[in-house]
């Protein structure tokens, strides 16, 4: 089955990039991105330099195929009534309120999409789970498809999404693997290979791996897991390197050449952040605890546990520093972003750091050269605790650009790895580095 036309439901950080190298790949393909956030299209409409996410190499993607064979719209009944496949790339966040609430998926877009697709189609359509979901979740997909009664075939797959933001386009270029689970039926394996022929078109075929649909839902979950429980095993060891003078630099190193561990995801940092690994971690502890296994579900917790200790531990520092108050305090924060090079700041370490030193009493001076002052004040709004209480903006300012910093101040906070960060003037503020990347501070994360 060739596949002509393709739907992608979600214009995120996912739907946006992983469709543009689609379209870019396949010529032949018309591929449909909606979305019912309007300003969100409105912005992938737009004018390049303005696209509504930052991936280096994403412009260059989309002035190549949008109004070609890519395009951007809100019309999602019409994108899903044309297309032979729909990719769902909606977002799975943690669930707020309800059963599972602070652990689960909330996985009411995905159902919205799916009761969508259902009550539009008038053909037959492969549906894909593109954005992270719990294991088994094609099931409840499945029930919700099939709901409408109304003889259409729809045969779902799963194949979620490994790229990294801040790399994204290269990772979608150069893959590790592409994962695509099925179904083993004669009608299933015609779908994978339906899939498997687009990616194809770039992706060497011995990186496409295929597997069975619960694998692949549930290997997404582990990798991220895996990785996350990388950083928390090496954070967990750069406190111990701080009580014994043991450099977590060099302890990183040294355990990384070992062939069978490997030098990646072994750098000590202020925790992790971003939009998915907390949230992916949290969804495997609540799954095995669905099922009843309570100690697999206690060692997963503790990522997430270890995690916070390192966020709060670094905070901590600052304000033992100044013997427990910082009350007058003027603190410069570097980095607002999760991580260098996006303008994400889902779950961000930085947004926890801020706010315990907010509440110590500090005036804090902001600075992320891809976040906007907007963004940083709705993050505050969103995720302090109470924060209607005083006058955020009396003691917060938000700083652009970055030759307005001026360092001469009490102390300054290194929370991402940003290289604009290097070569600043640190000689009149004392530097606690939540990164490691300067050689000279007074505290540096996993340094005695
Ligand atoms: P996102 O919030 O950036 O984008 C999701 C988009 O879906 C939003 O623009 C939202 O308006 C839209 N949407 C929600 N419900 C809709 C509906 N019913 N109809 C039309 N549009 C709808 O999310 P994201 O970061 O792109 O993540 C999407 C999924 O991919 C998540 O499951 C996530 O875990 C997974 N994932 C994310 C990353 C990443 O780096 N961000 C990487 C791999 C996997
Ligand atoms: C992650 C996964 O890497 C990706 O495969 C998945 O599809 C989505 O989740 P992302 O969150 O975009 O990607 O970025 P990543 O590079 O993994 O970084 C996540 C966090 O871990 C960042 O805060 C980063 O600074 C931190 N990190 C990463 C460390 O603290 N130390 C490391 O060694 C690596």
């Amino acid at each position: 089955m060739q596949i002509k036309n393709i739907c992608c439901i979600g214009a995120g950080y996912v739907g946006g990039p992983t469709m543009a190298v689609i379209a870019l790949k396949c010529p032949d393909i018309k591929v449909t991105v909606v979305d019912l956030n309007a300003a969100r299209i409105a912005a992938w409409n737009g004018p390049l330099e303005n696209l509504p996410i930052y991936e280096p190499g994403l412009a260059e993607v989309v002035e190549k195929a949008r109004g070609r064979n890519l395009f951007f719209s809100t019309e999602v009944d019409k994108a899903i009534d044309e297309a032979e496949m729909i990719f769902m790339a909606v977002n799975t966040p943690t669930k707020t309120e309800g059963e599972g609430a602070g652990m689960a998926a909330d996985l009411r877009y995905v159902e919205a999409c799916a009761k969508n697709i259902a009550s539009v189609s008038k053909t037959d359509k492969i549906v894909i789970e593109k954005s992270t979901l719990p294991v088994r979740t094609a099931e409840k997909i499945k029930e919700i498809l099939d709901s409408e009664g109304s003889g259409v075939h729809f045969e779902i797959l799963s194949n979620p999404e490994f790229l990294a933001e801040g790399t994204a386009i290269q990772d979608l270029f150069k893959s590790d693997r592409v994962l695509i689970g099925g179904d083993e039926t004669k009608s299933g394996q015609k779908a994978v290979q339906a899939l498997v022929d687009i990616y194809a078109n770039w992706i060497p075929k011995e990186k496409i791996l295929t597997t069975n649909v619960w694998s692949s839902e549930l290997a997404k979950l582990a990798s991220n897991a895996m990785l996350a429980q990388r950083i928390s095993s090496i954070n967990s060891l750069s406190a111990l390197c701080e009580k014994t003078g043991a450099d977590i630099e060099e302890l990183s190193k040294a355990i990384g050449m070992d062939h069978r561990i490997g030098s990646k995801f072994l750098k000590a940092s202020v925790g992790f952040g971003g939009s998915c690994f907390q949230k992916d971690v949290l969804n495997l502890v609540y799954l095995c605890r669905h099922y009843g296994l309570e100690e697999v579900a206690d060692y997963w917790h503790q990522v997430i546990k270890i995690n916070d200790y390192q966020k709060d531990r670094f905070a901590q520092k600052i304000i033992d520093h100044f013997g427990g108050d910082l009350t007058g305090k003027k603190i410069a924060i570097l980095g607002w972003a999760f991580k260098a090079n996006t303008n994400d700041s889902r779950e961000s370490p930085a947004i926890y750091v801020a706010e315990k030193l907010f509440k110590a009493g500090a005036f804090l001076e902001i600075y992320d050269p891809m976040v906007s002052k907007e963004s940083i004040f709705r993050d505050i709004d969103f995720y302090w605790e109470a924060s209607g209480t005083e006058d955020l903006k009396s003691r917060i300012s938000v700083l652009y650009p970055v030759n307005e910093l001026d360092l001469s101040n009490d102390a300054t906070a290194i929370l991402t790895e940003c290289e604009a960060f290097k070569s600043l003037d640190f000689s009149n503020t004392i530097v606690f580095d939540g990164r490691g990347i300067l050689s000279s501070s007074i505290y540096s994360i996993g340094k005695g």
